[in-house]
C-alpha cells in the first residue's frame, strides 16, 4: 500500500481539536487526581515533584512526539504498525513484540484501573447522599475504610466501569470515544478550579505549596526517582501503544509536536492543581500525607462536607473524577481491540466483550489486595537489590506496569524511532521546522533513552 493512500480501517478523527481532546481524554485520568498526589505524599513532596516534571519534558514529550509519529505513519492496531514500520524501515519483524507488550501492559493497567474507578463511582452516591456533611476527618476516614473491606461491593462497581468502558470501546472511535470527551474535560478543570478556592480558605494553602514545590532531596531514593519517571510514563498514556493508536486515527496535516505540547502541558496542569488541593486539606485535618492509595478518598470529602453547596459540588466532582477515568480506561483496550478486529477478524462488540472478560476477571485480584488478600504479598529482587517488598498484588501490579513496562516500552519506542527508521521518514510524518526535528531526534536518541537506563540501573544499584 503507498505511504499517501494508508487509512486506518477504524476511522479516523473528525479534526486536531477532536484528536487533542481525546488524547487529553487518555492522559488525564485517576493518574493525575487519584495518583499524583498519593505517591507525590509518600515519596516526600518537592523533590519527587521536581524529577516527575523534569521527566516529563525529557523523555516524555519527546517519547509522546515519536509515538504519535509511529501510529499515524502506520495506520493500524501497535502491532500491526510496528510489524509494518519494521519492514518499511529494513528491521526485523519482531518489532511486533514491543506491540505485544503494551496490550500486556494495558490490560494489566486497566484491570486494577477499573477497581479505582468503582470506588470514585461509588463515592458519587456517598457525597450525593450527603454522608460527607459536617463529617470530621475520623468520619470521612472510617468511610472508606468501609467501602474497601468489602469486596463484594468493589466488585459490583468494578464491573459497573468495566461494562461502561467496554460499551464505549466497542462503539468505535468516531461515535464513542470523541463525544465523550468533548465536554467534559473542560468542565472537570472548570471543578478543579472551584476547588482550589476551597483550599486557599483552608489556612494551609502555603504549607500545601511548600510541601509539593520546595524540594529536599535527602528524600529522594532511587526508588522513588524510578516511581517519579514511571509516572511520567503513566500519566501521559506513554509506552504501551494507546497514544500510538490514537495517533493512527490522526488526520495527515495535523502537526505532532503542537499537539503533543498541548497535551503534555493540560495533563501537567491537572495533576499540579490536584495536588495544590489535596494537600491543604491534608496539613488543615492534620492528616497523613503518605496515606497511600486512598489519599483523595479520605481528604476531598471533608473538604464537600465544609464548604457550602458541598454536596452538588462533591457530586460534580465525583462524576467527573469517573468520566476522566472512563476517557482513560478506553485507550488501554483500543489497541487489544483494534487488534482482534484487524487480525481475528471479529466485530468491534465481540472483540470488547472477550477483552473486558478477561480484564475484568483480573481486576478481582486487585479489589481482595485491600481486604481478603491483604496479608498476601510479594517481592521482587534483581542482582540482589530490593525493588519492591510484601507488595500486594495491586501494587505489585502497579509497579510492574507503571514503573517497569511503560518505561521499557517507551525506551523501545525511542531507540525504533530515533535510531533505525530513516530520519527522512521521521521528518516527513513529524513535518516541523529544521529546529524543532533537531531538538526532537537529540532528545529522543539520546537524551530519554539514556534517562530510562539511568534510572533503572540506579535503581539495581548498577551505578549510584
Ligand atoms: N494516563 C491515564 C491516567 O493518568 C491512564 C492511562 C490511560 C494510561 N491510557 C494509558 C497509562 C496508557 C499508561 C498507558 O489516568
Amino acid at each position: 500500500m503507498s505511504e499517501e493512500s494508508r487509512t486506518s480501517i477504524h476511522g479516523q478523527w473528525s479534526s486536531r481539536t477532536a484528536f487533542i481532546l481525546a488524547a487529553t481524554g487518555s492522559a488525564v485520568g485517576l493518574g493525575n487526581i487519584w495518583k499524583f498526589p498519593y505517591i507525590t505524599g509518600e515519596n516526600g513532596g518537592g523533590a519527587f515533584v521536581l524529577v516527575y516534571l523534569i521527566c516529563i519534558a525529557a523523555i516524555g514529550i519527546p517519547i509522546m512526539m515519536a509515538e504519535v509519529m509511529l501510529g499515524r505513519r502506520g495506520r493500524q492496531s501497535p502491532v500491526n504498525t510496528m510489524a509494518a514500520l519494521a519492514a518499511e524501515e529494513g528491521r526485523p519483524a519482531s518489532w511486533a513484540l514491543l506491540g505485544w507488550l503494551g496490550v500486556v501492559a494495558g490490560f494489566l493497567i486497566l484491570s486494577y484501573y477499573s477497581v479505582i474507578a468503582g470506588w470514585a463511582l461509588s463515592y458519587v452516591f456517598r457525597t450525593a447522599s450527603g454522608l460527607f456533611s459536617g463529617a470530621t476527618a475520623d468520619g470521612v476516614s472510617s468511610i472508606f475504610t468501609n467501602l474497601v473491606s468489602n469486596p463484594e461491593s468493589l466488585l459490583a462497581w468494578h464491573t459497573i466501569f468495566m461494562v461502561a468502558t467496554m460499551v464505549i470501546v466497542s462503539r468505535g472511535v468516531k461515535h464513542g470515544i470523541e463525544k465523550a470527551v468533548t465536554y467534559l474535560m473542560p468542565a472537570l478543570f472548570v471543578l478543579l478550579i472551584i476547588l482550589l478556592f476551597y483550599s486557599m480558605s483552608t489556612g494551609y494553602f502555603s504549607q500545601g505549596l511548600e510541601f509539593m514545590f520546595s524540594p529536599d532531596f535527602s528524600k529522594l531514593t532511587p526508588g522513588s526517582v524510578l516511581v517519579a519517571m514511571g509516572h511520567a510514563f503513566f500519566t501521559l498514556s506513554l509506552g504501551m501503544g494507546a497514544i500510538m493508536v490514537y495517533g493512527s486515527y490522526l488526520p495527515k496535516e495535523t502537526s505532532i509536536a503542537k499537539a503533543t505540547f498541548m497535551i503534555a502541558v493540560a495533563d501537567t496542569a491537572v495533576a499540579l492543581v490536584a495536588g495544590m488541593i489535596i494537600f491543604p486539606i491534608v496539613f488543615a485535618n492534620n492528616l497523613e500525607p503518605g496515606a497511600g492509595p486512598g489519599l483523595i478518598f479520605q481528604t476531598l470529602p471533608i473538604a464537600f462536607g465544609q464548604m457550602e453547596a458541598g454536596v452538588l459540588i462533591g457530586t460534580l466532582f465525583f462524576v467527573l473524577l469517573v468520566f476522566a477515568a472512563w476517557s482513560s480506561s478506553i485507550s488501554l483496550i483500543e489497541p487489544a481491540v483494534a487488534w482482534l478486529v484487524e487480525n481475528r477478524g471479529m466485530t468491534r462488540v465481540s472483540a470488547s466483550v472477550w477483552c473486558g472478560l478477561a480484564v475484568w476477571f483480573t481486576g478481582i485480584g486487585s479489589l481482595l489486595s485491600f481486604n481478603l488478600w491483604a496479608d498476601k504479598t510479594w517481592s521482587l529482587v534483581v542482582f540482589g537489590e530490593t525493588l519492591f517488598e510484601n507488595k500486594t498484588f495491586f501494587d505489585t501490579l502497579d509497579g510492574l506496569t507503571a514503573n517497569i513496562m511503560l518505561p521499557v516500552g517507551g525506551l523501545f519506542i525511542a531507540i525504533f524511532a530515533g535510531w533505525l527508521m530513516k530520519p527522512q521518514s521521521s521528518k516527513k510524518e513529524l513535518n516541523t521546522t529544521e529546529k524543532g526535528y533537531t531538538v526532537w531526534i537529540n532528545l529522543v536518541r539520546v537524551v530519554a533513552p539514556i534517562a530510562v537506563m539511568v534510572v533503572f540501573l540506579n535503581v539495581v544499584g548498577v551505578i549510584k
